[in-house]
């Protein structure tokens, strides 16, 4: 093959103007999904997919794949690449930001080079993929995978009493499209790792073979307000002092187990959160992972248990809301092999891995085969705005998915 590079300027400069896209007064990056600010960041990557020449298209739950489809391949299922552009609160500017960009990067690289697909090219940003305003994660994946109704997940209400159908038309992205119209032959995904193993070890290519299941729950706690300074110890029913003994028992078994088990309290709220009233309820969300489905399930089980007991102990009430529950993922192993080839090619290490975070791969990986390209995040840092990888480590990624992408689309090539 002809060696071809992505425009590393361009891509980088791309990731840092979307960064720019949707910071609050203090300065931090929120862009949550189907804001105000998650609208700029759309506008912003609907006029490159236009300057870029491609065919934009948005679905109804807000997906927007920008089309490639050279002439005479009007039936054709296209290679699909993506991730998300939406983010947490007060996020860094590459997780899933960097793999929209980088499929746009790829797209115009192979144009402006003459090169022929055997097959179209997409780009997709998913919508709603970090799920901190309306879950489900990985949400318009999941749809656009028929894992969710459209209906369902337009009805979904946000933690701020928004529901997600109304903002997206209230945005301009409910889209025409049926969610599905466009039904990839295969789907890859390159991300930040977010995680330390890659920088540990000083590896720059990550060729990543599986994803660990998660489940996310909302627990709710209802004990009894009284006052703090005359309710005796033994006499309380402290929806707070429950809802904190659930946060140690969860870190304790985690860390206790020896296994890869991850289990993280990341929201409470105390009512009427008041500094002399014992709380009257609690309410938080656990997020448990494991790679192993038969033991996030004994986790998700022992939770259950433990619920049980302090509710007697505690004399409190307490209610269970399923939030998310996603098996572990085997990727295709055809994909990890040509990432692989793609990085040695190149002269870059690489390693196979499992990928600790949640990604729109997996629900791509429900209708068509997939798999992820990661590289190293400086201290394995991300959901935070110190989230940072190197720029050569970025251009070398979108390097191997321009390689990936030129072999998968080779004449007679399968997946
Ligand atoms: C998505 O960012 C996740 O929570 O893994
Ligand atoms: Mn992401
Ligand atoms: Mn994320």
């Amino acid at each position: 093959m002809t060696p071809l590079s992505i425009d590393a300027e361009r891509l980088l400069g791309r990731i840092r103007t979307l960064g720019s896209i949707g910071r609050d007064a203090d300065g931090r990056l929120v862009r949550l999904a189907a804001s105000d600010t998650d609208r700029e960041g759309r506008d912003r990557l609907v006029a490159w997919l236009e300057e870029a020449g491609l065919d934009v298209a948005v679905d109804r739950i807000g997906n927007i794949f920008g089309i490639w489809r050279p002439a005479g391949m009007e039936d054709a299922a296209p290679l699909m690449l993506g991730s998300h552009i939406d983010t947490v609160i007060d996020a860094g500017i590459y997780d899933g930001c960097y793999g929209v960009l980088s499929g746009l990067a790829v797209i115009e690289t192979l144009k402006a080079a003459g090169f022929s697909p055997a097959r179209p090219l997409a780009v997709a940003a998913f919508t709603n993929e970090e799920g901190v305003r309306y879950a489900p994660d990985m949400m318009g994946s999941l749809v656009h995978a028929g894992g969710l109704s459209v209906e369902a997940a337009l009805a979904t209400v946000g933690t701020d009493g928004t529901v997600l159908g109304r903002e997206l038309e209230r945005i301009g992205y409910a889209g025409g499209n049926a969610p599905g119209f466009l039904t990839p032959h295969a789907y890859v995904e390159l991300h930040i790792e977010q995680g330390p193993v890659l920088a540990h070890e000083g590896i720059a290519i990550g060729a990543v073979e599986t994803l660990q299941g998660i489940s996310w729950q909302k627990v709710t706690i209802d004990g009894k307000a009284n006052h703090a300074g005359t309710t005796p110890m033994a006499m309380r029913q402290d929806a707070g002092h429950a809802a904190a003994r659930v946060v140690a028992f969860l870190r304790e078994r985690a860390r206790a187990s020896q296994t890869p088990t991850v289990a993280t309290v990341g929201c409470m709220a105390f009512e009427p959160n008041a500094i002399n009233v014992i709380p009257a309820r609690a309410t938080f969300t656990v997020d448990l992972r494991d790679p192993d489905e038969a033991r996030l399930r004994e986790e998700e089980a022992a939770l259950a248990a433990f619920l049980d007991r302090l509710a007697q102990e505690e004399k409190v009430a307490i209610s269970v809301e399923r939030l998310a529950r996603f098996e572990p993922v085997t990727f295709d192993a055809r994909i990890v092999g040509r990432i692989e080839s793609a990085a040695r090619a190149r002269g870059l290490s690489h390693r196979r891995m499992t990928s600790g975070a949640g990604h729109d791969a997996q629900m791509m990986a429900r209708i068509a085969p997939a798999a992820m390209i990661f590289v190293p995040s400086i201290a394995g840092i991300s959901h935070n705005p110190a989230e940072r990888t190197e720029d050569a480590d970025l251009v070398a990624g979108a390097n191997v998915l321009l390689d990936v992408v030129r072999a998968m689309t080779a004449e007679g090539a399968s997946p």
